[in-house]
This record gives C-alpha cells, structure tokens and sequence, in this order.
C-alpha cells in the first residue's frame, strides 16, 4: 500500500499543512481510489482557508477538482472503470469526510462523480472541469432552480428556442453553463469584459454584453424585452455578491417572471421584492447524476465539450504547489483554472 501525503487546513486563518496521511482501501461498492496527476484550485478552497462555513468541520482536508490514475475499484465500480484509466473526478472533502478530499496524493471518490479522460486531454486540463460543471449542471438542470430538459451532444443550436442569461461566462463556471445550456438547445446570452468576448463565443454564447458598462443592465433588458424569445432565467455564475444587484435589476425591469439562481450567498433583504431568487448549494445531486454518467465522458470523447478554462499551471509541483495556487487565486484570475501538477 502507497504511502499517501495530504494538504490539511487545520483551522481558519492558517496556511495549509502536508503531512503522512493513511487512506481508505476497504472501499464501498461505488467508490474509486485515485492516484492523484492534477488539481485545479477553486475560490471556495481559498475561502475556506480565510473565513469558516457552518458545514465544514476543520481539520479537513479540502479540493474538488482533480485528475489521475485508478489505482483500485470498489466491486460495483469495476464493472464501469478498470485499474490504471485515466480519469477526472469531483472530490468531496468539505461535505463527505477528508477521505474524500481532494488535496491528496490519493484520492476516494465516488464512481458517480468519476469521468474518463480521451486520448489527447492532459491531466492539467481534465481537471478543470468536475466543480464547474457540477455547479452549472446544478443551475440549469435541477429541479430546485431552473428545471430545464438535459443537455444532448448532438444538440441542435437553439432548438429549444428559449434563451438564459449566464452572468459572467468567462468564469469556470459560468463557461460550464454556456456549453451546458447550449447543449440544452438554448440560446446563451452572457457577460464578460471585453477581452473575453471571443472566449465566450467559441463556449457558445450568441451575445455577450460587457458587465463593466454603464448601460449593461438597460442593454440586456432591451435585448430580453424585444427579441421575443423567452428567457427561463439569469444564472449568476460570478462576480461575488457585486453582481447580484445587476441580475436582480435585470429580472425586477423585464416582461415576465424570471427566476435568479445565483452561486453567491443571498443575506436577508439583499433579494428585492417581486424577485424570485435562489443560491446554489447543498441540493440533492440525484437530479444532476446522469450528466456525469451519459453526458460529459461522450461529450468529451468527441470534442463536443471544450476545456474552459485553460489551465494555469503554478511552477511548483506536488502538494507544496497547492497553498501557491491558492495565493495566484486570490488575487483573481481571467478565463483560467489554476492547476497544480502532482509531479
Ligand atoms: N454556491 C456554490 O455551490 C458554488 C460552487 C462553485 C463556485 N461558487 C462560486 O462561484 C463563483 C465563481 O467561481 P469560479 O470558480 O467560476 O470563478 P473564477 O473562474 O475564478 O471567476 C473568474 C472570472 O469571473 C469573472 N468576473 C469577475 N467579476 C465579475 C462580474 N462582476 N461580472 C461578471 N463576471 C465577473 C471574470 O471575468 P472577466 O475575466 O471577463 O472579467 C473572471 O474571468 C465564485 O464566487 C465561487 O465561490 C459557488
């Protein structure tokens, strides 16, 4: 049995700690152990590291996205991955216990979150998908938000001829949104500042409004309000609580109810009245399952889902890279994944 060495945050307010930790190898019937070749860092991991959250119990050990090598298979898993495939996978520390974290060398995940990787994909870009693409799929295709038919690879463009609204499409998840929502048969509207305007279009964005301009809001309220396509809703895929306010006065001055599901926390009396807004967490993931299991590894096999963003792969590897990547994080990135190599 490999030793394994695990990134811990002991507490709030401390930089990370590597240490010799022992893995799980009795594994459930559904469980995959992975050994570890990529993480991408995500804002929640820096977060959790600044401020505590009432559902996270520290010590812990923290990382959502990663990419490697099945090392062994739970009995029910084997019949669907083999040892040694290269695969990405959604770990899930912070909610299922730091067995399953994913800042380690070893890795348990669950074969529901587990995605082959195609011939010609890096491990550093594999792994910029599992939590954008969770959260996205889990805007658009939950019950709880906005409800709509799942995605389909060979989509016809617009077929649903509906429209969304996806605030801050350069974003990772705000990128998985515009290609979920295309391969949904909407038309994606989204915003981005202007050097990401052709990032966004080849993600499949029909229009892209700048969100620095003045005239943002009165630009997509027009667009909405005359182009008489229905929009089903605004999903706010970034920008922190700042821009919250525009997706409201989008959804408070447009014709007809639009529903807000947004990634940010929604403090009491911030949700104007008249809107009807939700935030992005702790739902039931049953609804979103079969888009990892039918939809993203056949998307990827024929290059019908693209890497977005781009990794950023931060100089040091292993683990010690990790604590660098939450730093180059922290001070903000444009269309990029921060990633860190394992060797
Ligand atoms: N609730 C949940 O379950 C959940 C899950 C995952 C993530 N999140 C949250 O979702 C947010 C996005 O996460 P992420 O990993 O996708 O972030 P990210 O990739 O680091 O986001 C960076 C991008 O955000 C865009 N952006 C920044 N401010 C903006 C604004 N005011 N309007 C529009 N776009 C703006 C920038 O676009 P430009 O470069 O074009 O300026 C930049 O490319 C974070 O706040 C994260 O904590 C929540």
């Amino acid at each position: 049995m490999p030793s394994n060495r695990a990134a811990w945050q002991d507490a709030v307010g401390i930089p990370l700690s590597i240490r010799q930790t022992p893995y799980q190898t009795n594994l459930t019937p559904t469980q995959i152990l992975i050994k570890t070749q990529a993480w991408a860092i995500n804002p929640a991991d820096h977060i959790l590291q600044d401020i505590s959250l009432p559902f996270v119990k520290y010590p812990v050990i923290l990382g959502e996205d990663i990419a490697g090598t099945i090392e062994a298979l739970g009995s029910e898993a084997s019949a669907h991955f083999q040892i040694h495939d290269r695969v990405l996978a959604f770990a899930q520390g912070a909610t299922r216990g730091s067995d399953m974290g994913g800042f380690q060398e070893y890795v348990v995940v669950d074969m529901a979150f587990t995605c082959g990787i195609p011939g010609g994909m890096s491990f550093a870009e594999a792994s910029v998908f599992p939590l954008g693409f969770t959260t996205a799929a889990h805007a658009l295709f939950n019950s709880k938000t906005l409800a709509l038919p799942g995605p389909e690879v060979d989509v016809v463009p617009g077929s649903m001829g509906k429209r969304v609204l996806v605030w801050g499409g350069a974003s990772s998840v705000g990128g998985n949104a515009i290609q979920l929502a295309r391969a949904a048969g909407l038309e994606v509207l989204t915003t981005a500042s202007k050097k990401n305007f052709e990032f966004v279009g080849k993600l499949g964005a029909s229009m892209v409004f700048d969100y620095t301009s003045e005239t943002v809001v009165a630009g997509i309220v027009s667009e909405l309000d005359n182009s008489g396509v229905p929009c089903v809703g605004i999903f706010q895929a970034a920008g922190h609580t700042d821009s919250l306010g525009p997706c409201f006065e989008i959804a408070q001055r447009v014709k007809g109810d639009i529903f807000v599901i947004t990634t940010s926390p929604l403090q009491e009396g911030v949700v104007p009245e008249g809107v009807r807004a939700k935030m992005l967490l702790g739902d039931s993931h049953d609804d979103i399952l079969v888009m990892w299991k039918e939809f993203l590894p056949k998307a990827l096999k024929e290059g019908k889902y693209i890497v977005a963003p781009e990794p950023l792969v931060v100089g040091t590897r292993g683990l010690e890279g990790i604590q660098l990547g939450y730093d180059i994080l922290r001070k903000g990135v444009s269309a990029r994944k921060v990633v860190v190599l394992a060797k």
